[in-house]
């Protein structure tokens, strides 16, 4: 029996009422549907930085899972939480989020193996209390270096291995940390060199901020070259992109990212907020209209330019999950309120997360 026009048209129209009847019935749009990662599919993987006690949350699990396709722990493996004596380490935290990160099977960025802040005190002293010598310190970088990346070999695909070695002042080279002060610039090189032997697939990263200012971003550059030349296993380079609404311009990040891209490495923007402070000693008005119009302008302006590096950008990965919870509300002024992320206290879009996701 051949059907007629009219009963095709009816089955045709009946069909495609059925796909599209489930959005109607939960209500919800594409825009909805969709998370921030998903708009970011063809580009790079987006992350977060987390606690344990989000992970287990039913509500912040949630957001995560719906925005984000990449994990970096907050604190939980920095050196001071995860290997607080030194014949003891507590694996508890890390191992929450690296479970987590298998179970939904998102990448997992490791966070961070050699850093002057959050390091435990023995670390850098004898029983005596006096400080160590430059081949006991190496030694016990070595042993923490191994212990950590062989427990998460696989499961963890990238490391920030040295974190903000290279010094803010224009006129020196490196930081004048205790780590600098018994090893020289050594330490850093052989902490690469340990994470390599720990896991000789992971992407290892040199991290740092300030990254965009001219003086500091060239002692990173030759600090990277010198690491290059030698060999030495360095693999990529983080931007921590602690950000304000005036800082940095398109223009700005766009010589950053070609300059270090120029050394054949990977970039991967690893601690990304927005502060709506453009200074330090600005007061606490609040997010007003106007600073909520700058945060939107400044984050459409830094993924424009995510978007045109895609090439050479690998990764982006938010400091803090929502507006809720920031460690800028008490940096660099305590107690002076901050709202740097895509996300209200509610876990809703703000106006900058919509400059995002258009495109
Ligand atoms: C640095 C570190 C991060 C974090 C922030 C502030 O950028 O790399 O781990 O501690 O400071 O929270």
């Amino acid at each position: 029996m051949t059907m007629t026009l009219f009963s095709k048209i009816i089955l045709k129209l009946v069909c495609s009422m059925m796909l599209i009847a489930p959005f109607f019935v939960s209500g919800q749009t594409d825009q909805h549907r969709r998370g921030l990662k998903d708009y970011y599919k063809g580009y790079f993987p987006v992350g977060v930085a987390v606690t344990p006690r989000q992970l287990a949350d039913s509500a912040q699990k949630n957001f995560i899972l719906k925005h984000f396709n990449s994990l970096t722990a907050e604190n939980a493996m920095k050196m001071a939480p995860i290997h607080p004596k030194e014949n003891s380490f507590f694996w508890t935290d890390a191992d929450a989020i690296v479970n987590f990160a298998q179970q939904y099977k998102l990448k997992l960025r490791g966070h961070t193996l050699c850093w002057h802040n959050q390091t435990p005190r023995w670390m850098f002293y004898d029983q005596a209390g006096n400080l160590v010598s430059k081949e006991v310190l190496l030694q016990r970088l070595k042993a923490h270096i191994y212990a950590v990346v062989g427990r998460y070999k696989g499961k963890v695909y990238a490391w920030d291995v040295v974190n903000e070695a290279v010094a803010d002042e224009p006129d020196r080279m490196f930081r004048n940390s205790l780590w600098y002060q018994i090893c020289g610039e050594d330490y850093i090189f052989k902490a690469f060199q340990y994470a390599h032997e720990a896991d000789p697939k992971a992407i290892l990263f040199y991290n740092d901020y300030n990254t965009e200012y001219p003086r500091k971003r060239e002692h990173i550059y030759q600090l990277l070259k010198k690491m290059r030349d030698a060999g030495i296993p360095v693999h990529a380079v983080g931007l921590q992109a602690h950000w304000s609404i005036t800082n940095p311009s398109k223009q700005e990040l766009e010589s950053t990212i070609m300059r270090y891209a120029s050394l054949g490495i990977k970039i991967q923007i690893t601690e990304l907020d927005v502060s709506i402070y453009a200074k330090d000693s600005d007061s606490a008005s609040g997010f007003t209209p106007e600073r909520e119009q700058q945060q939107a302008a400044q984050y459409l302006s830094i993924f424009k330019a995510f978007r045109e590096h895609r090439k050479q950008i690998h990764g982006v990965t938010f400091w803090n999950l929502s507006d809720r919870y920031s460690w800028l509300d008490n940096f660099p002024v305590r107690g002076r309120k901050n709202y740097p992320l895509l996300f209200d206290a509610e876990l809703q879009p703000k106006k900058a997360y919509w400059e995002v996701v258009n495109f």
